[in-house]
C-alpha cells in the first residue's frame, strides 16, 4: 500500500463530499484510513456499483471533488481499473452471478450444490478471478497475494518438509502450487470437481502436491491424526453459509485429523462483516472442538484483507 501522510479524518471526509451509495463512500473511507488495499477496494467497489464503467465514472468525480495532488491510493485505484478494464468486467459479471448469501436458505446439500454450480461455471471463465475478485483476473496480482498469506504461513512456523498440509476449499490449487517448496505434501479438496480438474491441471508435476473432490460437509476421507495444517482460505464462509451443523462438523472434523500440536487456520469465517461475531463464533466452537485458540480474529495482511483464526490441536 502506498505510503502517505495521514489525512485528518474530518479532512477526508470533506474532500470525498457526497458520494452514492453509502457502501461506496465507506469503501473509499477505508482506503484513505489504511484499512484496505487499493486491490481490495477496487473489487469492493465493483461489487458494490455493478460494473467497470460505474466505478470509473465514480472514480473520475471523487477525483474532480478532490483536488491536486490527488491522493496516490486513489491514483493506485484508477490506474489498476484503466490496466484492467476487461478483467474488471469479468469480475463484475461474476460478482452478478454469485449467489446472494443473504438470501439462501435450505439443507446445506442444496447450498454446497448452489456453489458447486457456481464456482464450476467461474473457473472456465477466469482462473484468477474464479477465486479472489481482488485478483481482477490478473495473475500477478494474485501472486502477491498468495506470497503474502505463505510468508505469513511461514513467520507462524506453520511449514516445514515434515508437514503434512490440507486445505478446505482450495479452487485452482494456487496455495498449493505455493507451498510445495514448503511443505511435504500439500493436499487440496474441493466441492467443484472442474476447480479440482483446474488445480490438478496448474500443479502437474508437483510430486507433493493432490487434490481430491469433497462432499462439502466434512473431512470423512481422511483418517484421524493424518495432517500438520488444515486451513482454509477464503472458502470457510462458504461453509458457514451451509449453516451451524456443517461448521460444528468442520471444527470436529479439523481436530480429529490433525496431529496433536497441529493447527486448523481459517483465512475469512463469514460473510457476515462482524469480526466481533465471528471471534465470538470461532471462541465457542473452538473449545467444544477441544483446541486452544492462538490468534481470534486478526488482520495480519497488508494487500489482502483476510482475517486470521488459528486454532491449536492439544
Ligand atoms: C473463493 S474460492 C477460494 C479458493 C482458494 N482457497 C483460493 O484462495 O485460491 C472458494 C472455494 O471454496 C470452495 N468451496 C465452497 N464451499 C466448500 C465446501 N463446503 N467445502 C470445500 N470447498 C468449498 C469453492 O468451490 C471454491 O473453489
Amino acid at each position: 500500500m502506498a505510503e502517505v501522510e495521514p489525512l485528518d479524518w474530518k479532512e477526508i471526509d470533506v474532500r470525498l463530499g457526497e458520494v452514492e451509495p453509502e457502501i461506496a463512500r465507506e469503501v473509499l473511507l477505508d482506503l484513505l484510513t489504511d484499512d484496505i488495499s487499493p486491490v481490495i477496494a477496487l473489487s469492493r467497489l465493483l461489487l458494490a456499483l455493478g460494473g467497470a464503467q460505474e466505478t470509473e465514472e465514480l472514480l473520475a468525480a471523487v477525483a474532480r471533488r478532490w483536488g491536486r495532488p490527488l491522493d496516490p491510493r486513489l491514483r493506485e485505484m484508477a490506474v489498476l481499473l484503466h490496466d484492467h478494464r476487461e478483467g474488471c468486467d469479468r469480475v463484475a459479471d461474476m460478482l452478478r452471478e454469485h449467489p446472494d448469501p443473504l438470501r439462501m436458505s435450505g439443507p446445506p446439500e442444496e447450498i454446497v450444490a448452489t456453489f458447486r454450480r457456481f464456482f464450476d461455471r467461474s473457473v472456465t471463465r477466469n482462473e484468477e478471478a474464479s477465486v479472489a475478485a481482488y485478483s481482477l483476473g490478473d495473475p500477478g496480482i494474485l501472486s502477491q497475494v498468495t506470497e503474502e498469506v505463505v510468508a505469513q504461513l511461514r513467520a507462524w512456523d506453520l511449514l516445514g518438509p515434515d508437514r503434512s498440509t490440507l486445505e478446505i476449499g482450495c479452487g485452482i490449487g494456487r496455495m498449493q502450487a505455493a507451498l510445495s517448496p514448503y511443505v511435504g505434501e500439500a493436499h487440496g479438496i474441493d466441492i467443484s470437481p472442474k476447480m479440482v480438474e483446474t488445480a490438478r491441471r496448474r500443479c502437474a508435476g508437483l510430486p507433493n502436491v493432490s487434490f481430491s473432490v469433497s462432499s462439502g460437509r466434512d473431512l470423512a476421507d481422511f483418517p484421524a491424526e493424518r495432517f500438520d495444517l488444515v486451513y482454509a482460505v477464503d472458502s470457510f464462509p462458504y461453509v458457514h453459509q451451509a449453516g451451524p451443523e456443517v461448521v460444528e462438523t468442520h471444527f470436529h472434523e479439523a481436530a480429529r485429523v490433525l496431529k496433536p500440536g497441529g493447527e486448523f487456520v481459517i483465512l475469512h469465517f463469514s460473510y457476515r462483516d462482524s469480526t466481533e461475531e465471528d471471534r465470538a463464533e470461532v471462541r465457542k466452537l473452538s473449545r467444544a472442538a477441544g483446541f486452544t485458540l492462538v490468534m481470534n480474529g486478526a488482520q495480519p495482511f497488508k494487500l489482502w484483507d483476510g482475517v486470521a483464526f488459528r486454532m491449536r490441536k492439544g
